[in-house]
Order: C-alpha cells, then sequence, then structure tokens
C-alpha cells in the first residue's frame, strides 16, 4: 500500500515535462494484438495500468519487448502477436477498464473473443453495452454470461451509432474495424485527442481512417496491418492535474512537452480563476494568483473533461465564494469530496452537483484515496492544508494514472514523501 505524507506548501515553481498520456497509451498497446509485425510505442510512462495491460496482452499470447525502465530516460515497448487467442485471467481483466479493448483486435483477427466484464475506478456503473452494440453492428454474435461476454463471427464493416460518444466504445470499434471487410461509419464517435492519436498509429500499420477528431469516424478495413513507430501525444490530464496545484498555491510553472490545443476547456477554466497563462515555444506557464469560482459542467471532448473534475475541485478549495460542479459523464464521481471535508473543506452534493465553498482554512490529517483522479486531488488538497496531510492509497489508485505525481510536485518544491508498505 502507499502512503504519500503531504506538506503544506506555499509556492510551487519551476519547470516539468509532462509525460505521455496513459489514455493514449492503452489502446496502442491494445493495437499490438492487430499484427504479426512490431509495432513500437515509445516514451511510454512507468504507469502500474501499463503493466497490467502488459500482463493482460501476455496472457493473450501477444509478444512483448520492451527497452528502458524507469531509470531511464525513455522507455520504448514492442508489441507483435503471431498467434493470438481470448485471455485466460479473469483476475487480471477486472482491474482494469481499458481491458475491455483486446475485444475488438482478438474478435477481427480471429474470429472469437471471451473477456471477463472489466474492472478500473468504481465511478460509475460503467457498463459496456455500446461497445458489445458496436461489436454486433460488425456481424458478432453475442453470448452474455455472468461476469464475461463472449463475441464470435466473421466481421464485415458495419454503420455504428453510439448513443453516448463512449472513448473505450469508439477505440474498441476501430480497434475491429480496421480488419474487417468493407466500410463501417462510426456516428456520434468520440472526438478526444487519444483517439486522434490511435487513428494516427493504426494509420501507420497500413490501416485506412479518416474522421478522427469528428463524430462520423470511416474505416475502410484491410486485409492485414504492418508493424510502425509511434510517439504518442503527451497527458493532457496530468498537466492539468500540476496546473491545478500550481494554481492553489499562487505558483509559477512552466509545463513542457505539452499540447495546450488538447486542453482549451480546462485552460479557460483556470484562466477564469484569475491566472495568467502563456503559451510559448518553450511550454506552457501558469502564474498568478486563482481568485475566483468557478462553474464547472463536465462533458465529452472538446468539452471540460470529467478526468479534471476532482483536480479542479482540490483547487476549488481554494477560491473565494461557491463553485458549481456539474458531473455529466460518470454517476458516483464525487468520492473525493467526501476526503475532502475530512480536511476541513465546505462541500455540498446534490445528486449529479456539487457546491464547494471555498476560502475556509484547511487542516492536514489522514484521508483516502478513493479512486485515480480524485487520489491526485487529495493530493494536491494536501498541499493547501496547514500541517502534514497523510493520504492513503491502499489500492494504488494514484501510480495506475500518474508517473511519479508526488516526484513532479516536489520537483516544484513540494516536499512529499512516499511509502509502500504490506498490508498486514
Ligand atoms: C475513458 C478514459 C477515462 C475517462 C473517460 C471519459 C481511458 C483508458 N479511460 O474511459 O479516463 O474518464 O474516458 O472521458 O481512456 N458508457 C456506457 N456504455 C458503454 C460505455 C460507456 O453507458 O458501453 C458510459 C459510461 O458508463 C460513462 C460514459 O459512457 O458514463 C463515458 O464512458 P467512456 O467514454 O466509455 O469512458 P471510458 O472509455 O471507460
Amino acid at each position: 500500500m502507499a502512503t504519500y505524507r503531504i506538506r503544506h506548501c506555499e509556492r510551487l515553481s519551476g519547470e516539468v515535462s509532462i509525460h505521455a498520456a496513459k489514455n493514449a497509451v492503452l489502446p496502442l498497446m491494445c493495437a499490438g494484438l492487430l499484427t504479426r509485425e512490431p509495432v513500437t510505442i515509445e516514451h511510454v510512462p512507468e504507469l502500474t495500468d501499463v503493466h497490467t495491460l502488459l500482463e493482460i496482452l501476455t496472457d493473450c499470447g501477444a509478444c512483448v519487448r520492451r527497452d528502458g525502465d524507469r531509470h531511464a530516460p525513455v522507455s520504448t515497448l514492442t508489441l507483435w502477436s503471431d498467434d493470438p487467442h481470448s485471455p485466460t485471467s479473469s483476475d487480471l481483466l477486472s482491474r482494469m477498464r481499458a481491458s475491455v479493448l483486446v475485444m475488438g483486435p482478438l474478435l477481427a483477427r480471429t474470429g472469437y473473443a471471451r473477456v471477463a466484464l472489466p474492472g478500473g475506478c468504481a465511478i460509475g456503473q460503467r457498463p459496456i453495452d455500446l461497445h458489445i452494440k458496436g461489436m454486433q453492428a460488425l456481424g458478432a454474435e453475442v453470448q452474455l454470461t455472468p461476469g464475461s461476454v463472449t463475441l464470435q463471427g466473421r466481421l464485415r464493416g458495419g454503420n455504428v451509432y453510439l448513443d453516448f460518444p463512449s472513448v473505450g466504445a469508439t477505440e474498441n470499434i476501430i480497434l475491429a474495424a480496421v480488419l474487417c471487410k468493407g466500410t463501417t461509419r462510426i456516428e456520434n464517435a468520440a472526438k478526444e485527442p487519444e483517439i486522434i492519436d490511435l487513428c494516427t498509429f493504426l494509420n501507420a500499420m497500413g490501416a485506412h481512417i479518416s474522421g478522427g477528431g469528428t463524430g462520423t469516424i470511416i474505416i475502410e478495413g484491410r486485409e492485414a496491418l504492418h508493424g510502425c513507430t509511434h510517439r504518442p501525444i503527451p497527458d493532457r490530464i496530468e498537466a492539468g492535474t500540476i496546473l491545478c496545484a500550481s494554481a492553489m498555491t499562487e505558483g509559477s510553472v512552466l509545463l513542457r512537452g505539452v499540447r495546450a490545443d488538447h486542453m482549451r476547456a480546462v485552460l479557460f477554466k483556470l484562466s477564469e480563476t484569475g491566472v495568467t497563462l502563456r503559451e510559448s515555444p518553450a511550454g506552457l506557464r501558469l502564474t498568478g494568483r486563482a481568485s475566483q469560482p468557478v462553474q464547472v459542467r463536465t462533458l465529452a471532448y472538446p468539452g471540460f473533461p470529467t478526468d479534471m473534475q476532482a483536480p479542479m475541485m482540490a483547487l476549488a478549495l481554494r477560491l473565494r465564494g461557491t463553485s458549481v460542479f456539474l458531473e455529466t459523464v460518470f454517476e458516483n464521481r464525487f468520492m473525493h469530496a467526501r476526503e475532502m471535508a475530512r480536511l476541513g473543506a465546505s462541500i455540498r452534493i446534490e445528486d449529479r452537483i456539487a457546491l464547494v465553498n471555498g476560502g475556509r482554512i484547511l487542516a492536514g490529517t489522514a484521508v483516502t484515496s478513493t479512486d485515480l483522479r480524485g487520489g491526485a486531488a487529495m493530493m494536491l488538497a494536501g498541499l493547501a492544508a496547514e500541517g502534514e496531510t497523510i493520504l492513503r492509497d491502499p489500492c494504488g489508485h494514484i501510480a495506475r494514472g500518474y508517473e511519479d505525481l508526488p516526484g513532479m510536485l516536489n520537483a516544484l518544491g513540494a516536499v512529499i514523501t512516499v511509502e509502500e508498505t504490506t498490508d498486514s
């Protein structure tokens, strides 16, 4: 179990480099099931989710080569699959939501996929009906059994309308359709930058995908795909988390290697708090004092990302007045608010709305990381609290999605120590 000890921090300042995006890397890794030729992903972040997915892909018959490790400047991952098959371990799949992305490639490549229903953060029901609906539109026969789903059939192109622009469902359908005979059209597709990155990657493998980043994606199926080398986009959520930390402490922070064009909604909201953001060839700099409360409504991209709701709420604890958060994407994503209240925060939750009465003095105490982004937000809240905050992360949520968040904050002047203990 990880326990973080976070000292109150007056001011963050300095520079940090942003890692590659977790949510881009995971689907790219699953594309390694699509070909016998090596696909190489550069600058892979050191995350528990990456390790778990590597275990799952190996369990599916993929071959993996990893060059470099956390002490090397760059870690490169190469994957290929001569003879892929369905995973044998349901335990591994239940550990992370993105494991469901093996379904599309396996089905397209072998005509059969049996996968356990995925796990991940308990931030809502997180069904996979849209993934399944997409596979059915491509001709798969589906059999649901308690805890798992079996799909089979020779796929061919089809038309899919997503009732909600689900990121995972869009990715899964793309990953299947690239090897289908015929043309697939996805309507109301997700537009996230990670979708564009996946399309770029697959096109480099010889796929024919157009419309990535728009609501209509068209895929002309190919007989086979080949290898490629790709560097994923930077992590806009890691970048946003560090910017919130800086804004909370009246800091002056330069983010290197960031794509500001992927973060417009977050940057607008940060500007509304009163801070100054400046883009330059060196990176993205945030300076000044955040003071004005905000109104945040989470939406699919290009709206405000649900993954930034918790870190933004940590910032709202510092803003005098009432900030309003409306969570429209997941139905159970305010678990961190209860932990923030332990530090002395005043937050009222009504259904999907959280009202944060900011500007109160917070006092460090023992709190728990409830989920990935909620855990990161608690680390930020700990910076604002007087004295020391002890953040317990029994499920290792934070390391699932951030490569050394405490180390990045410490490089900017925070004092956070990490203890790894085994549960008794
Ligand atoms: C991805 C991200 C996650 C982010 C989320 C929303 C990855 C690995 N994870 O998760 O960090 O918070 O997008 O931006 O990229 N839904 C259904 N049926 C489905 C699929 C989804 O009802 O078949 C619902 C979900 O319950 C949720 C909403 O759609 O309420 C959004 O989910 P989705 O976009 O699919 O999120 P993920 O791909 O799981």
